[in-house]
Protein backbone atom coordinates (compact mmCIF):
# COMPACT_ATOMS: atom_id res chain seq x y z
CA UNK A 1 0.00 0.00 0.00
CA UNK A 2 1.58 3.39 -0.70
CA UNK A 3 1.45 6.22 1.25
CA UNK A 4 2.84 10.04 1.79
CA UNK A 5 4.33 12.14 4.05
CA UNK A 6 3.83 15.73 3.90
CA UNK A 7 6.49 17.98 6.04
CA UNK A 8 9.59 16.23 7.06
CA UNK A 9 10.04 17.39 10.32
CA UNK A 10 10.44 16.05 13.91
CA UNK A 11 7.08 14.36 13.53
CA UNK A 12 7.48 13.27 9.53
CA UNK A 13 10.93 11.94 9.68
CA UNK A 14 9.53 9.72 12.77
CA UNK A 15 6.81 8.50 11.25
CA UNK A 16 9.23 7.04 8.10
CA UNK A 17 11.67 5.79 11.16
CA UNK A 18 8.33 4.10 12.65
CA UNK A 19 6.96 2.19 9.85
CA UNK A 20 11.15 1.27 8.64
CA UNK A 21 11.94 -0.22 11.94
CA UNK A 22 8.22 -1.68 12.78
CA UNK A 23 7.95 -2.73 8.97
CA UNK A 24 7.34 -6.35 9.66
CA UNK A 25 4.75 -6.46 12.58
CA UNK A 26 2.87 -3.39 10.66
CA UNK A 27 3.10 -5.61 7.70
CA UNK A 28 1.51 -8.19 9.56
CA UNK A 29 -1.61 -6.22 10.99
CA UNK A 30 -2.32 -4.20 7.73
CA UNK A 31 -1.93 -7.51 5.43
CA UNK A 32 0.54 -6.08 3.67
CA UNK A 33 3.75 -3.95 3.58
CA UNK A 34 3.02 0.12 3.53
CA UNK A 35 5.47 2.06 1.46
CA UNK A 36 6.24 5.46 1.41
CA UNK A 37 6.30 6.73 -2.15
CA UNK A 38 6.38 10.55 -1.35
CA UNK A 39 7.85 12.96 1.18
CA UNK A 40 6.78 16.75 0.62
CA UNK A 41 8.94 19.19 2.10
CA UNK A 42 10.48 22.84 0.88
CA UNK A 43 13.85 21.30 1.70
CA UNK A 44 15.87 18.76 -0.89
CA UNK A 45 18.14 16.26 1.89
CA UNK A 46 20.72 17.06 -0.45
CA UNK A 47 22.81 13.16 0.15
CA UNK A 48 20.13 11.63 2.10
CA UNK A 49 18.03 8.70 1.71
CA UNK A 50 15.35 10.55 1.83
CA UNK A 51 16.14 12.84 -1.20
CA UNK A 52 15.00 10.20 -3.69
CA UNK A 53 11.16 10.69 -2.49
CA UNK A 54 11.40 14.47 -1.88
CA UNK A 55 8.52 16.68 -3.77
CA UNK A 56 8.20 20.25 -3.61
CA UNK A 57 4.08 20.64 -5.23
CA UNK A 58 1.40 18.70 -2.86
CA UNK A 59 -0.30 18.14 -5.81
CA UNK A 60 1.80 15.22 -7.25
CA UNK A 61 0.84 13.73 -4.50
CA UNK A 62 -2.81 14.42 -5.11
CA UNK A 63 -2.69 13.84 -8.76
CA UNK A 64 -1.04 9.96 -8.05
CA UNK A 65 -4.31 7.58 -7.76
CA UNK A 66 -1.68 5.01 -6.17
CA UNK A 67 -1.01 7.21 -3.04
CA UNK A 68 -4.26 6.02 -0.78
CA UNK A 69 -3.00 7.28 2.59
CA UNK A 70 -1.23 10.71 3.78
CA UNK A 71 0.15 11.79 6.57
CA UNK A 72 0.29 15.50 7.65
CA UNK A 73 3.09 16.48 9.66
CA UNK A 74 3.99 20.24 9.17
CA UNK A 75 1.40 22.07 11.50
CA UNK A 76 -0.10 25.00 11.38
CA UNK A 77 -3.57 25.83 9.61
CA UNK A 78 -2.11 26.65 6.45
CA UNK A 79 -0.72 25.51 4.20
CA UNK A 80 -1.89 21.98 5.89
CA UNK A 81 -5.44 22.78 5.59
CA UNK A 82 -5.41 23.11 1.39
CA UNK A 83 -3.24 20.49 1.09
CA UNK A 84 -5.40 17.93 3.51
CA UNK A 85 -8.25 18.71 1.82
CA UNK A 86 -7.04 17.99 -1.34
CA UNK A 87 -5.92 15.07 -0.58
CA UNK A 88 -9.33 13.91 0.75
CA UNK A 89 -10.74 15.05 -2.64
CA UNK A 90 -8.56 12.87 -4.11
CA UNK A 91 -10.19 10.11 -2.56
CA UNK A 92 -7.21 9.51 0.17
CA UNK A 93 -7.31 8.63 3.75
CA UNK A 94 -5.27 11.65 5.99
CA UNK A 95 -3.69 11.36 9.37
CA UNK A 96 -2.43 14.42 11.23
CA UNK A 97 -0.50 15.54 14.51
CA UNK A 98 -1.30 18.81 13.65
CA UNK A 99 -3.71 20.14 16.34
CA UNK A 100 -4.09 23.76 15.22
CA UNK A 101 -5.53 22.26 11.99
CA UNK A 102 -8.06 19.65 13.52
CA UNK A 103 -9.42 22.46 16.60
CA UNK A 104 -10.33 24.65 13.25
CA UNK A 105 -11.29 22.35 10.32
CA UNK A 106 -11.78 19.12 12.15
CA UNK A 107 -15.14 18.90 11.91
CA UNK A 108 -15.31 20.41 8.08
CA UNK A 109 -12.57 17.70 7.55
CA UNK A 110 -14.29 14.70 8.90
CA UNK A 111 -17.34 15.38 6.80
CA UNK A 112 -15.21 15.56 3.28
CA UNK A 113 -13.82 12.39 4.58
CA UNK A 114 -17.51 10.74 5.16
CA UNK A 115 -18.38 11.98 1.24
CA UNK A 116 -15.59 10.62 0.18
CA UNK A 117 -15.79 7.36 1.87
CA UNK A 118 -12.38 7.91 3.08
CA UNK A 119 -11.28 8.46 6.49
CA UNK A 120 -9.62 11.86 8.65
CA UNK A 121 -7.94 10.60 11.86
CA UNK A 122 -5.70 12.37 14.46
CA UNK A 123 -4.79 10.11 17.34
CA UNK A 124 -1.45 12.22 17.45
CA UNK A 125 -3.07 15.33 17.92
CA UNK A 126 -3.93 15.12 21.66
CA UNK A 127 -1.61 13.84 24.09
CA UNK A 128 0.97 12.56 21.35
CA UNK A 129 1.47 9.00 21.94
CA UNK A 130 -1.28 8.10 24.55
CA UNK A 131 -4.30 6.93 23.36
CA UNK A 132 -7.46 9.20 23.86
CA UNK A 133 -8.89 10.23 20.51
CA UNK A 134 -9.92 6.28 19.02
CA UNK A 135 -10.75 5.32 22.89
CA UNK A 136 -13.22 8.71 22.61
CA UNK A 137 -14.76 7.96 19.51
CA UNK A 138 -14.50 3.68 19.85
CA UNK A 139 -14.23 2.62 23.36
CA UNK A 140 -16.25 5.23 25.19
CA UNK A 141 -19.08 5.66 23.17
CA UNK A 142 -22.09 3.90 25.91
CA UNK A 143 -21.02 7.02 28.11
CA UNK A 144 -21.93 10.10 28.63
CA UNK A 145 -18.20 11.85 29.37
CA UNK A 146 -19.47 14.50 32.44
CA UNK A 147 -15.56 15.49 32.93
CA UNK A 148 -12.50 15.34 30.85
CA UNK A 149 -9.11 16.66 32.61
CA UNK A 150 -5.76 16.73 31.62
CA UNK A 151 -2.24 17.55 31.37
CA UNK A 152 -1.80 17.93 27.99
CA UNK A 153 1.24 19.85 27.32
CA UNK A 154 4.66 18.26 27.97
CA UNK A 155 6.90 21.33 28.06
CA UNK A 156 4.50 23.13 30.68
CA UNK A 157 4.60 19.75 32.92
CA UNK A 158 8.65 19.41 32.55
CA UNK A 159 8.66 23.22 33.62
CA UNK A 160 6.55 23.36 36.44
CA UNK A 161 8.01 19.86 37.78
CA UNK A 162 11.44 21.23 37.42
CA UNK A 163 10.34 24.68 39.44
CA UNK A 164 9.16 22.31 42.01
CA UNK A 165 12.24 20.03 42.64
CA UNK A 166 14.94 22.79 42.23
CA UNK A 167 13.17 25.87 43.27
CA UNK A 168 14.41 27.45 40.17
CA UNK A 169 12.36 30.47 38.77
CA UNK A 170 10.50 30.42 35.09
CA UNK A 171 12.92 32.30 33.17
CA UNK A 172 15.85 30.01 33.90
CA UNK A 173 13.34 26.85 33.81
CA UNK A 174 12.14 28.05 30.39
CA UNK A 175 15.66 28.30 29.00
CA UNK A 176 16.69 24.66 30.30
CA UNK A 177 13.54 23.29 28.65
CA UNK A 178 14.54 25.10 25.57
CA UNK A 179 18.54 23.83 25.73
CA UNK A 180 16.81 20.40 26.24
CA UNK A 181 14.79 20.82 23.21
CA UNK A 182 11.14 20.77 24.71
CA UNK A 183 10.50 24.15 24.49
CA UNK A 184 10.23 25.44 20.90
CA UNK A 185 12.44 29.13 20.14
CA UNK A 186 9.39 30.01 20.31
CA UNK A 187 7.41 29.12 23.68
CA UNK A 188 4.19 30.75 23.35
CA UNK A 189 2.14 28.39 22.00
CA UNK A 190 3.11 25.80 25.39
CA UNK A 191 4.14 28.57 28.24
CA UNK A 192 0.64 30.61 27.32
CA UNK A 193 -1.66 27.77 27.08
CA UNK A 194 -2.27 28.26 23.26
CA UNK A 195 -1.67 24.49 22.54
CA UNK A 196 -3.49 22.86 25.67
CA UNK A 197 -6.42 25.02 24.55
CA UNK A 198 -6.56 23.49 21.17
CA UNK A 199 -6.51 19.95 22.71
CA UNK A 200 -9.00 20.43 25.52
CA UNK A 201 -11.24 22.07 22.74
CA UNK A 202 -10.48 18.93 20.12
CA UNK A 203 -11.49 17.02 23.05
CA UNK A 204 -14.84 18.81 23.94
CA UNK A 205 -15.84 18.50 20.47
CA UNK A 206 -15.55 14.85 19.84
CA UNK A 207 -17.64 14.14 23.10
CA UNK A 208 -20.11 16.29 22.24
CA UNK A 209 -20.46 15.92 19.06
CA UNK A 210 -20.48 19.70 18.15
CA UNK A 211 -17.82 22.27 17.18
CA UNK A 212 -15.87 23.83 19.95
CA UNK A 213 -14.17 26.90 19.26
CA UNK A 214 -10.81 27.17 20.64
CA UNK A 215 -11.45 31.21 20.80
CA UNK A 216 -14.08 30.67 23.24
CA UNK A 217 -12.33 28.94 25.81
CA UNK A 218 -10.97 31.47 28.79
CA UNK A 219 -6.91 30.52 28.52
CA UNK A 220 -4.40 31.24 31.03
CA UNK A 221 -0.59 29.78 30.69
CA UNK A 222 1.64 29.37 33.14
CA UNK A 223 4.12 32.55 32.72
CA UNK A 224 2.27 34.12 36.02
CA UNK A 225 3.44 31.24 38.12
CA UNK A 226 6.49 32.10 39.99
CA UNK A 227 9.29 30.43 42.59
CA UNK A 228 7.24 32.25 45.73
CA UNK A 229 4.21 30.61 44.21
CA UNK A 230 5.83 27.16 44.70
CA UNK A 231 7.09 28.06 47.92
CA UNK A 232 3.50 27.99 48.94
CA UNK A 233 2.30 24.93 47.06
CA UNK A 234 5.05 23.31 48.43
CA UNK A 235 3.91 24.52 52.49
CA UNK A 236 0.42 23.34 51.33
CA UNK A 237 1.81 19.83 50.62
CA UNK A 238 0.19 20.81 47.02
CA UNK A 239 1.65 20.68 43.14
CA UNK A 240 0.82 23.09 40.67
CA UNK A 241 0.10 22.21 37.49
CA UNK A 242 -1.27 23.18 34.11
CA UNK A 243 -4.83 21.75 33.62
CA UNK A 244 -7.21 21.81 30.21
CA UNK A 245 -10.48 20.98 31.83
CA UNK A 246 -14.01 20.16 30.38
CA UNK A 247 -16.93 19.45 32.76
CA UNK A 248 -20.28 18.70 31.53
CA UNK A 249 -23.10 21.45 32.31
CA UNK A 250 -26.96 20.72 31.96
CA UNK A 251 -26.76 21.50 28.05
CA UNK A 252 -23.13 22.30 27.62
CA UNK A 253 -19.75 21.97 28.51
CA UNK A 254 -17.76 24.54 30.77
CA UNK A 255 -13.45 24.80 29.34
CA UNK A 256 -10.90 25.90 30.91
CA UNK A 257 -7.32 26.21 30.48
CA UNK A 258 -5.35 27.37 33.82
CA UNK A 259 -2.73 26.28 36.63
CA UNK A 260 -4.52 24.29 39.38
CA UNK A 261 -3.35 23.43 42.41
CA UNK A 262 -3.41 19.55 43.37
CA UNK A 263 -3.41 17.47 45.96
CA UNK A 264 -1.47 14.42 46.48
CA UNK A 265 -4.97 12.52 45.97
CA UNK A 266 -5.80 14.13 42.75
CA UNK A 267 -5.17 11.60 39.62
CA UNK A 268 -2.79 14.10 38.38
CA UNK A 269 -0.77 15.25 40.69
CA UNK A 270 1.86 12.83 39.92
CA UNK A 271 1.98 13.31 36.47
CA UNK A 272 5.76 14.81 36.08
CA UNK A 273 8.00 16.40 33.36
CA UNK A 274 6.51 15.80 29.98
CA UNK A 275 4.43 13.07 30.29
CA UNK A 276 1.07 13.95 29.63
CA UNK A 277 -2.29 12.70 31.28
CA UNK A 278 -5.59 12.42 30.69
CA UNK A 279 -8.57 12.32 33.34
CA UNK A 280 -11.99 10.95 31.92
CA UNK A 281 -15.35 10.49 33.79
CA UNK A 282 -17.85 8.98 31.98
CA UNK A 283 -21.74 8.72 33.85
CA UNK A 284 -21.49 5.02 33.62
CA UNK A 285 -18.08 4.40 33.11
CA UNK A 286 -16.58 5.93 36.31
CA UNK A 287 -13.09 7.21 35.92
CA UNK A 288 -10.67 6.36 33.66
CA UNK A 289 -6.55 7.99 33.46
CA UNK A 290 -4.73 7.87 30.28
CA UNK A 291 -1.11 8.55 30.81
CA UNK A 292 2.15 8.52 29.13
CA UNK A 293 4.62 9.94 26.18
CA UNK A 294 2.53 12.77 25.41
CA UNK A 295 5.34 14.76 22.49
CA UNK A 296 8.59 13.70 21.08
CA UNK A 297 9.03 12.32 17.76
CA UNK A 298 8.58 8.76 18.29
CA UNK A 299 6.03 8.49 20.63
CA UNK A 300 3.95 10.98 18.26
CA UNK A 301 5.18 8.87 15.48
CA UNK A 302 3.51 5.88 16.92
CA UNK A 303 0.40 7.51 17.17
CA UNK A 304 0.48 8.66 13.51
CA UNK A 305 1.52 5.06 12.35
CA UNK A 306 -1.43 3.47 14.34
CA UNK A 307 -3.82 6.00 12.60
CA UNK A 308 -1.80 4.61 9.15
CA UNK A 309 -2.53 0.99 10.16
CA UNK A 310 -6.37 1.71 10.97
CA UNK A 311 -6.55 3.52 7.84
CA UNK A 312 -5.51 1.12 5.77
CA UNK A 313 -7.44 -1.83 7.47
CA UNK A 314 -10.13 0.31 6.51
CA UNK A 315 -10.07 1.16 2.61
CA UNK A 316 -13.29 1.56 1.18
CA UNK A 317 -14.62 2.15 4.53
CA UNK A 318 -15.66 5.50 6.54
CA UNK A 319 -15.42 5.05 9.95
CA UNK A 320 -18.29 7.43 11.31
CA UNK A 321 -16.76 10.14 13.60
CA UNK A 322 -19.60 12.21 15.96
CA UNK A 323 -18.30 15.88 15.20
CA UNK A 324 -20.64 18.08 13.73
CA UNK A 325 -19.75 21.94 12.36
CA UNK A 326 -22.67 23.12 14.43
CA UNK A 327 -20.74 25.36 17.23
CA UNK A 328 -21.70 24.92 21.09
CA UNK A 329 -22.11 27.45 23.28
CA UNK A 330 -19.52 26.98 26.42
CA UNK A 331 -20.88 27.26 29.47
CA UNK A 332 -19.69 30.07 31.47
CA UNK A 333 -16.33 28.68 33.30
CA UNK A 334 -17.14 31.32 36.16
CA UNK A 335 -19.93 29.10 37.45
CA UNK A 336 -17.56 26.41 38.40
CA UNK A 337 -16.69 26.18 42.04
CA UNK A 338 -13.53 25.96 43.23
CA UNK A 339 -11.48 26.73 46.62
CA UNK A 340 -9.24 29.50 45.44
CA UNK A 341 -5.38 30.21 47.02
CA UNK A 342 -4.46 34.10 46.90
CA UNK A 343 -1.84 36.09 48.10
CA UNK A 344 -1.90 39.47 48.78
CA UNK A 345 -0.11 42.98 50.30
CA UNK A 346 -2.99 42.96 52.20
CA UNK A 347 -3.49 42.47 56.13
CA UNK A 348 -5.47 39.85 57.40
CA UNK A 349 -8.33 41.89 58.70
CA UNK A 350 -9.12 43.41 55.29
CA UNK A 351 -8.66 39.15 53.86
CA UNK A 352 -11.36 38.59 56.37
CA UNK A 353 -13.48 41.51 55.90
CA UNK A 354 -13.87 40.54 52.41
CA UNK A 355 -13.08 36.61 51.93
CA UNK A 356 -14.98 35.66 56.22
CA UNK A 357 -13.13 32.99 57.47
CA UNK A 358 -9.82 31.21 55.53
CA UNK A 359 -6.86 29.04 55.92
CA UNK A 360 -3.29 31.23 56.10
CA UNK A 361 -0.48 29.69 54.64
CA UNK A 362 2.94 30.32 55.46
CA UNK A 363 6.22 29.73 52.93
CA UNK A 364 9.74 30.25 54.37
CA UNK A 365 11.19 33.14 53.83
CA UNK A 366 8.35 35.42 52.26
CA UNK A 367 6.98 38.34 54.01
CA UNK A 368 5.39 41.31 53.24
CA UNK A 369 2.07 39.33 51.91
CA UNK A 370 -0.32 37.12 52.99
CA UNK A 371 -1.39 34.05 51.61
CA UNK A 372 -4.41 32.05 52.37
CA UNK A 373 -6.99 29.50 50.59
CA UNK A 374 -10.39 30.42 50.24
CA UNK A 375 -13.71 28.60 51.10
CA UNK A 376 -15.33 26.63 47.88
CA UNK A 377 -17.18 29.59 45.35
CA UNK A 378 -18.03 29.86 42.27
CA UNK A 379 -15.44 31.93 39.81
CA UNK A 380 -18.14 35.05 39.31
CA UNK A 381 -17.92 35.10 43.30
CA UNK A 382 -14.55 34.91 43.78
CA UNK A 383 -13.72 38.10 41.04
CA UNK A 384 -16.38 39.84 43.01
CA UNK A 385 -14.28 39.35 46.12
CA UNK A 386 -10.95 39.62 44.92
CA UNK A 387 -11.85 43.23 43.41
CA UNK A 388 -12.99 44.70 47.29
CA UNK A 389 -9.65 43.34 48.46
CA UNK A 390 -6.46 45.84 47.33
CA UNK A 391 -3.45 44.52 46.54
CA UNK A 392 -4.10 40.91 45.37
CA UNK A 393 -0.60 39.75 43.44
CA UNK A 394 -1.84 36.06 42.90
CA UNK A 395 -4.99 33.38 42.76
CA UNK A 396 -4.41 29.60 41.99
CA UNK A 397 -7.66 27.13 41.72
CA UNK A 398 -7.36 24.29 44.33
CA UNK A 399 -8.59 20.94 42.12
N1 LIG B 1 4.57 21.41 22.38
C1 LIG B 1 3.74 20.29 22.68
C2 LIG B 1 3.98 19.85 24.13
C3 LIG B 1 4.03 19.18 21.73
O1 LIG B 1 4.93 20.32 24.75
O2 LIG B 1 3.20 19.07 24.67
C4 LIG B 1 3.02 18.08 21.71
O3 LIG B 1 1.77 18.51 21.24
Amino acid sequence: MKAAVMGYGTIGSGVVEVLEQNREVIATRVGEEIEITYVLDLRDFEGEPIQKKIVHDYKVIAEDDSVQIVVETMGGVEPAYTFVKAMLLAGKHVATSNKALVAVKGAELLALAKEKNVNFMFEASVGGGIPIIRPLNSCLTADVIEEITGIVNGTTNYMMTKMTTEGLEFADVLKDAQAKGYAEKDPTADIEGYDACRKIAILTSLVCGRQVDYEDIPTQGITGISAVDIKYAKAMGLAIKLLATSKKTFDSYAVMVAPFLLSPSHPLYSVQDVFNAIFVHGNMLGDAMFYGSGAGKLPTASAVVADVVEMAKNVGHNIPVEWQPTKLELADPAQMEYRYFVRAAAERAEVEEVFGKVAYVEAEGVTGEVGFVTDSMSGADYEKKAAALPGVIQMIRVA
